[in-house]
């Protein structure tokens, strides 16, 4: 058996093929750099780089194609079902990571953390008396996509004692008090009552620029906003301008619409804002969980099983499926 990796999974993902697989890591992400190695690989893993359909077409042995995450844009899966290829996905391995760093960043900010050491470093003591620091406890915080991730917040937000409220149109007013949290029928009057807006829905044409000065205006003056799920939903000019200009408290984001976001980016030099590099799922456990159950689920494709989490269920109708059974799991 054959892996090809365009960058090597953590050693608990590469010790579940110890002794039964070759592996070959690429050393770039070009799809023709590896094209060579896949003449006769089994399977093809891949975290960032691209898996095109040329590369599908002219790997005679592949029978699996593995994406440790869940977002598969950078597979040609269209391609992929065509030739009977699962393309294996990680849903819910890094839930957790990513609702803990959103809830993360509303601590930072309610404490005003990164700005108190930033000023303790530069010899401003003074700064513990900014008067920017509140509890979290008691306010209402609002979720903007209430899926896997946004669930996850939500608990952890009231085990600590914040007020829930959920906006998912997709989701009824049953299922959404029934997590324990207040309905809202319609997103901008959740942004006028909420404390805190923390955004987990995908990047699709309904939820691009979902937030800009117009209802960034309509939040309170001292709301938090965080964006743990894709750049693009929030205007990221506007949202810069308003941070300047105090319409809103503060701001946490983990994404960007271009990743990494250009030198001089507003959002780089805004007041009140803290940023991290789309490393909200890089967690300890949750790389370690994405590793492993991709490989798993590579594997259990290889011997002829019909794993469940792959982007293309319809895969299954192939008819390489269909003439060999396959065994469901
Ligand atoms: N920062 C990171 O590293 C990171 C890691 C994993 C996932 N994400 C992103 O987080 C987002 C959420 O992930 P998830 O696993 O919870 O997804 P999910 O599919 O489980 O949930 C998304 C939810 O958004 C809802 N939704 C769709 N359109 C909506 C709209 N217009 N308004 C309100 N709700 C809407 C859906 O009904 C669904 O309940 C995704 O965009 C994902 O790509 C980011």
């Amino acid at each position: 058996m054959k892996f090809v990796m365009t960058q090597a999974v953590c050693p608990e993902g590469m010790k579940l093929l110890e002794g039964i697989s070759d592996i070959y890591v690429t050393d770039g992400q070009d799809p023709n750099g590896y094209l060579e190695q896949m003449q006769d690989a089994d399977a093809l893993i891949v975290r960032i780089a691209k898996c095109d359909g040329n590369v599908i077409r002219n790997s005679p042995d592949l029978k699996v194609i593995g994406r440790t995450g869940v977002g598969y844009d950078s597979v040609d899966v269209q391609t992929a079902t065509e030739y009977g290829i699962p393309v294996v996905i990680t849903p819910g391995a890094n839930n957790r990571s990513v609702a803990e760093h959103a809830v993360a960043m509303m601590f930072a900010l309610s404490k005003n953390i990164y700005e108190a050491q930033k000023e303790l470093c530069a010899g401003n003591w003074e700064i513990r008396g900014a008067e920017k620091s509140f509890e979290l406890l008691g306010k209402k915080v609002g979720f903007i996509g209430l899926g896997a991730i946004g669930r996850e917040a939500l608990h952890i937000c009231r085990g600590i004692g914040m007020k829930i409220a959920g906006y998912d149109p997709y989701l009824g007013k049953d299922s959404i008090e029934a997590m324990g949290a207040e309905y809202y029928e319609d997103y901008k009057t959740m942004l006028e009552e909420c404390d805190v807006i923390s955004v987990h829905v995908p990047l699709v044409p309904e939820t691009r620029n979902m937030i800009t000065v117009k209802e960034l205006k309509l939040m309170k003056k001292t709301a938090l906003l965080i964006n743990c799920s894709r750049g693009g939903i929030i205007n990221e000019k506007d949202l810069a301008e308003a941070l300047c200009k105090g319409v809103i408290a503060g701001a946490g984001l983990d994404v960007f619409e271009e990743e990494p976001p250009a030198e001089g980016h507003p959002l780089l030099h805004a007041k009140n804002v803290i940023l991290s590099p789309h490393s909200a799922a890089q967690t300890r456990e949750a790389v370690i969980h994405m590793a492993t159950m991709c490989v798993e689920g590579c594997l259990a494709v290889i011997s002829g099983k019909k794993w469940p989490y792959v982007a293309n269920p319809e895969v299954y109708n192939h008819k390489k499926w269909r003439k060999s059974g396959g065994i469901d799991i």
